[in-house]
């Protein structure tokens, strides 16, 4: 017997929130391949009529493989449901993203999403942001000096991400900063704040108020539902 996978229950299950119908934002990740495997099989075996607006080049490119109709943001003025990731979410719903480096259209697909459904292994449910995941912050390289004098003076130490000994370039040209909070966040919705107002910041990885709904997976192969109140 195959020991169940957290990632693959939570993103089978929340596929299944999907209905006839809908736009949905598809997020990035490896939980989110799973969703998009299960909603590529319903739009395959049940007719399943969905239009999917992906949140990365990487989304996009595994979607159209797997045969899952797809529009642009432009094509949309609202989405029903999105299914997304997360790299940590607390007791208030509110979220670390960016670990694949897709956070600034994740968060853009989320602020205009009615039902943001987010999955995770039961592993990513913390009590405190920002101990065991750093926060990444998205910036136009041209601020990078700046940008990083500012993250410290906030109390972080950050590390400019890196992929094969260069830079690590996101879909929109940009950079990311790493940000290690050796005590953690402590109020993740000022701090977020105080980040975006940082000249040359594009994004950061704090999701505030934008998860609806919690699709936890367990080791077990079940799911625990958490809805936002
Ligand atoms: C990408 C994200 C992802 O949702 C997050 O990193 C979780 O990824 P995974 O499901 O692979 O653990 O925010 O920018």
């Amino acid at each position: 017997m195959t020991t169940p996978n957290p990632k693959e229950v939570s993103g089978r299950h929340a596929a299944d929130l999907v209905k006839s119908g809908m736009t949905v934002g598809l997020g990035t990740g490896s939980t989110v391949f799973f969703a998009l495997q299960r909603l590529a099989e319903r739009v395959r075996d049940e007719a399943l009529e969905i239009r999917g607006v992906p949140t990365s080049l990487d989304t996009e490119q595994k979607a159209t493989e797997m045969g899952i109709p797809l529009i642009s943001l432009d094509e949309a003025t609202s989405l029903d449901l999105t299914i997304d990731g997360a790299d940590e979410v607390d007791p208030d719903f509110q979220m670390i993203k960016g670990g694949g480096g897709a956070l600034l259209r994740e968060k853009v697909v989320a602020s205009i999403t009615v039902k943001q459904v987010i999955i995770v292994g039961r592993n990513k449910v913390v009590e405190r942001l920002g101990l065991a995941f750093l926060l990444p912050v998205e910036f136009v390289p041209f601020a990078a000096s700046t940008v990083r004098r500012a993250l410290q003076a906030l109390g972080c130490e950050p590390m400019l991400r890196e992929q094969d000994g260069q830079p690590f370039v996101t879909d929109n040209g940009n950079r990311i900063f790493d940000c290690r909070f050796p005590e953690g966040i402590a109020v993740p919705r000022e701090l977020d704040r105080s980040i975006c107002c940082i000249p040359g910041v594009v994004e950061s990885g704090l999701f505030i108020d934008l998860a609806h709904v919690l699709v936890i997976g367990e080791e077990d192969g079940t799911v625990e539902i958490l809805q936002k109140h």
